[in-house]
Order: C-alpha cells, then sequence, then structure tokens
C-alpha cells in the first residue's frame, strides 16, 4: 500500500504510522518536529516499510503540493492519504486575540486541504484511492469554550461530506472519522473530565479498521457517537450554561 500520513511525530498520527509500517508499504509521513520524525520514520523501516519522510507545515500550499508529486513519483501512485494533523486549546475570547484561532482554521481546514487535494488528479488516473479526514466528535455542534475548534471540525465534516459525493464517481472513497476523546498530546492538556478517554493504541485500531472497511463516517466510541448524534438537539440555553466564564480584561 502507498500511503501518506500527516502529523505523525505524536498521539493518534504516530499510532497510525506504526499501524501502516509494515514490508510493501511506502509510507509518506509529515510532520514539523525533526527529531520526533527522525524517530517515527527509523520506527517504521524496522517494521519494514519504505518510508519517504518530510518536516512540513501543512499550511504551506506550495510545499505540501511538491511533496505530493515528489511522492507520487518515488511510489508509483497512491491509495490512501490520512490527513491527521490539527490543533486544538480554548477559545479565551476574553483575550480579543483572533490570531489563535485563524491559525486553527489554517492548520485544522486549510491544512487539510493542502494534504488531501494534490492527490485527486492521480487518484482520478488511477480509478481508485481514498482520502481520510480526522474530524471530531466536537464538530457535531458549536460548543462554548472551544468553540473555534468546533468550527473547524464542522468545516471538515462538511468538506468530506462533499467530496465524497463529488469523488465517487471517479472510484474515490471519502472516510470522516469523529474520534471522542483520546490519550495525546492535545488532551494531556485538558483539565476537565473526559468521558470515555481512549488509549491511543485503541483509537488507531478504531480508525483503522474503519478505514479498510471503507467507512464514509466512523464516529467512535459508542457513547460518544450517541452524543454526537445528541448535541445538536440540545437547548442553546443549556449551551449558553456551561460556557466558560473569564474576567474581562482589566
Ligand atoms: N485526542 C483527541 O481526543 C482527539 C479527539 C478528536 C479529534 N482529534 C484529532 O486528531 C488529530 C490528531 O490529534 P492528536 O490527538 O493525536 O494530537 P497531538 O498528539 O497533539 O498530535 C497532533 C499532530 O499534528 C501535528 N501538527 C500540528 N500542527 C501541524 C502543522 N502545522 N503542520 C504539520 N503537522 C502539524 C503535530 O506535529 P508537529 O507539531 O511535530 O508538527 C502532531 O504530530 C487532530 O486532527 C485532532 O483534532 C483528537
Amino acid at each position: 500500500m502507498r500511503l501518506v500520513i500527516t502529523g505523525v511525530t505524536s498521539g493518534i498520527g504516530r499510532g497510525l504510522a506504526y499501524h501502516y509500517a509494515q514490508p510493501g508499504a511506502v509510507l509518506g509521513l509529515i510532520g514539523r518536529r525533526q527529531e520526533r520524525l527522525a524517530a517515527v520514520t527509523e520506527h517504521c523501516r524496522a517494521q519494514g516499510a519504505t518510508v519517504l519522510p518530510a518536516p512540513l507545515d501543512v499550511r504551506h500550499t506550495a510545499a505540501m503540493q511538491a511533496y505530493a508529486a515528489d511522492f507520487i513519483k518515488q511510489a508509483g501512485g497512491i491509495d490512501l492519504v490520512i490527513a491527521n494533523a490539527g490543533i486544538g486549546d480554548a477559545d479565551n475570547l476574553s483575550r480579543g486575540d483572533a490570531a489563535y484561532h485563524a491559525r486553527l482554521f489554517e492548520v485544522n481546514v486549510i491544512g487539510l486541504l493542502n494534504t488531501l487535494l494534490p492527490f485527486i488528479p492521480q487518484m482520478q488516473r488511477q480509478g481508485h484511492g481514498q482520502l481520510v479526514a480526522i474530524a471530531s466528535v466536537a464538530g457535531f455542534r458549536a460548543l462554548p469554550g472551544s468553540t473555534t475548534y468546533a468550527a473547524t471540525k464542522m468545516a471538515v465534516r462538511a468538506l468530506m461530506e462533499g467530496y465524497g459525493w463529488e469523488l465517487r464517481r471517479y472510484g474515490i472513497l471519502t472516510t470522516t472519522i469523529n474520534p471522542g476523546f483520546v490519550v495525546s498530546e492535545m488532551t494531556a492538556a485538558n483539565r476537565f473530565p473526559m468521558p470515555f478517554l481512549q488509549p491511543t493504541e485503541v483509537a488507531v485500531c478504531k480508525i483503522a479498521r474503519a478505514i479498510a472497511r471503507r467507512r464514509r463516517v466512523y464516529t467512535f466510541p459508542w457513547p460518544m457517537a450517541v452524543v454526537a448524534r445528541l448535541l445538536p438537539w440540545l437547548p442553546g440555553a443549556l449551551l449558553a450554561r456551561v460556557a466558560p466564564r473569564r474576567p474581562p480584561p482589566a
């Protein structure tokens, strides 16, 4: 299999890289922290995979486009692309700082487009391929306190749904993964209860299985899938009550 994964230097992405690293696999690995990327590369090579690592920032459109062209040339095609790189934190609207919110969209949305779109022409030529996005249960409703993160994941869900309907006529499948809470660097910073928190390895196995089964959408674990279905029906007033209260700046 020939596949590319972004955000492989920690958490879910690293777990996915290890999962797919096996003899015969050509693995494109992307993440910014070079030492971490080198360690993951070494591990995957030791498992028998051919690895094409790149210390890229997914926000850089031209560099991502060039990497895709190079990967296709070296691997002779592409079967699977997993747009996993993502960031998220509390909104902290009291800071009045738009830059953080813009960065969230740049990484989670533009970065995803930069990752997936350059591979579409080759997949069309081949007549097959699978595009995967790691979205989130958070993308089912604007959640006070992390509304911007939720909005980026809503955008991802919408993009993947629409692209999926358009691309299926070319034999290209789309899979949107909506994890609940998973152990990773991202959740390590959380200071609130995280119901049904999943170990990284468990989450990785579930994601890989959903990809292999060519699921269009997969939300897990199942109690969070139920929550995801209920979230759109929650009264807004209830959400306002759980919104974080921050003192206005002096
Ligand atoms: N953990 C959860 O509970 C959870 C739940 C739902 C959805 N998700 C989603 O799952 C995905 C993976 O997150 P995670 O939980 O595994 O978090 P993580 O451990 O923080 O991993 C995030 C990865 O993204 C990479 N990354 C961040 N910004 C990047 C950029 N500009 N360019 C390239 N790579 C970048 C990071 O590597 P570098 O910093 O080295 O670049 C890192 O490898 C994210 O899309 C996240 O939104 C996570």
